[in-house]
């Protein structure tokens, strides 16, 4: 019943002899024509070709055969042995895979005693902190936080060059305090800026607010924080679900400098940290799509320059007002970001009901699926959930989800923090069930 063909096909793969579970994978497959890199848009019917030959340092021989993507609802296909459900491709030997601990309690525990372990988050609130059942859920079940709205702009930096640090220390102390680990979120956003921030104009402004940002925030969290979202949602398409003219979105930062401030801010977070993990998070961007197919041009080209960029989050926000993404598709679009010799990471996942557009039977396959895919790869470091309970998820009460008032049941906890179904499902994935 969870086994679906994808599920046999990845666990025929599941290593048991001969597989390091220490391999990163190769860091191949970047050769072939860069597209669109930065401005200019790949507007529909763009294909490029990634044939490049994978060069494993871990000896364990991630050959990906080349890859093809494909905009708009063409074949779509990765030659990743392990994930590909199309038919092509795939002349891969011996992937790496991720080896299920034998048994656990709890999904942290699953991701703890995992082979290499992969971290299991939770966007976590201030206000969530203030009720008991929420922090025990919280704590018992993950261990790694990100801060749901407490490291915005908004939130650290609302006059210019005064910080306001206290919720977001009080969410970071309560994360160390039970041993997990905290993501900074988010360096440089369009969104939950300050209004100050909003007005800036000119490129010598906008550089030196970005600078002082960062250079601030990154400075109070140095020795609690070594992972940072430093860009978050720079592209945008014509729909919310990443279809339809892929390109950089408007905003202070770009209107002032153009696609280079993704790569100064990337440059100043290193300089800041030289050890610190630097992500790029984006929604939409979680199966095979415009957007995706964009932001892997616009990633590959950072790479190319020598951006020092280590990561890519997959927000995995699946439903209304954003994109559905099977387990495949997924797992295919993971791989060649992989590829490019990243990490990558489920960084927001969450599954709305609203409006019944994901079944009931449709969510606990994508929960299990999904997981699934980020968790078979070594090269996925974590899995974070957009919040504990269906009460308090931001989907309840946000203009596009189509819930008018409804509970989005979109997370694994109802509102008297009891799994649910959508929990079972994902411990299954964690536990290679
Ligand atoms: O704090 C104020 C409160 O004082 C006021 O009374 C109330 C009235 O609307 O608003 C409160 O602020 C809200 C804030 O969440 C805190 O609850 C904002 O209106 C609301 O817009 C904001 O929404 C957040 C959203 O980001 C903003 O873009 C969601 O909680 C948060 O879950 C969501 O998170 C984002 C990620 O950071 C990036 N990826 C997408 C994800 C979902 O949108």
């Amino acid at each position: 019943m969870r086994s679906g063909p994808f599920t046999l096909l990845l666990s025929a793969f599941l290593c048991t002899i001969g597989c390091s579970d220490d391999g990163d994978g190769g860091a191949g497959g970047a050769g072939g024509q860069g597209a669109t890199s930065g401005t200019g848009g790949a507007t529909g019917g763009t294909s490029t070709s990634a044939g490049g030959t994978s060069a494993s340092t871990s000896g364990t021989g991630s050959a990906t055969g080349g890859t093809s993507t494909s905009t708009g609802d063409a074949s779509t296909s990765t030659g990743d042995a392990s994930t590909s459900t199309s038919g092509t491709g795939g002349s891969g030997g011996g992937m790496a895979v991720r080896t299920p601990a034998a048994s656990a309690n709890s999904l942290r525990e699953a991701g703890e005693k995992a082979n290499p372990p992969i971290l299991i988050g939770a966007a976590i609130s201030g206000g969530g902190l203030n009720n008991g059942d929420y922090k025990r859920v919280a704590a018992a079940e993950h261990n790694y936080v990100t801060a749901e709205n407490e490291m915005k702009w908004d939130a650290l930096e609302p006059n210019p060059g005064q910080f306001s640090w206290g919720s977001a220390d009080n969410i970071v102390n309560w994360a160390r305090s039970n041993n997990m680990k905290v993501k900074g979120h988010t360096l440089v956003w369009h969104n939950q800026l300050p209004g100050w921030a909003n007005s800036l104009s000119g490129a010598t402004q906008v550089e030196q607010a970005i600078r002082r940002h960062i250079e601030n925030v990154m400075g109070h969290f140095k020795d609690r924080i070594d992972t940072w979202d430093v860009v978050n949602e720079a592209v945008i398409t014509d729909s919310d679900t990443g279809v339809g003219n892929p390109r950089m979105r408007p905003s202070v930062f770009f209107n002032a400098l153009g696609d280079r401030f993704l790569d100064l801010a990337f440059e100043i977070a290193r300089e800041q940290d030289p050890n610190a993990k630097l992500y790029y998070n984006d929604y939409s961007i979680d199966a095979l799509n415009d957007k995706a197919d964009y932001v892997y041009e616009m990633i590959k080209g950072m790479v190319e320059r020598g951006v020092p960029i280590d990561g890519v989050g997959f927000q995995m926000h699946i439903g209304p007002p954003n994109n559905e993404a099977g387990g495949a598709d997924v797992a295919a679009n993971l791989r060649r970001f992989a590829d490019l010799g990243l990490d990558v990471l489920i960084s927001e996942m969450d599954i709305n009901r609203c409006s019944n557009q994901v079944t009931a039977e449709e969510q606990l396959t994508y929960y299990h699926d999904i997981v699934e895919a980020c968790f078979v790869m070594p090269e996925c470091k974590a899995i974070t959930f957009w919040g504990i309970n269906d009460g308090r998820s931001w989907l309840n009460g946000w203009s596009g989800a189509l819930c008018n008032g409804q509970s989005s049941q979109s997370l694994l906890f109802n509102d008297q923090y009891q799994k649910k179904e959508t929990y079972n499902r994902v411990m299954d994935a964690l536990m290679g069930r």
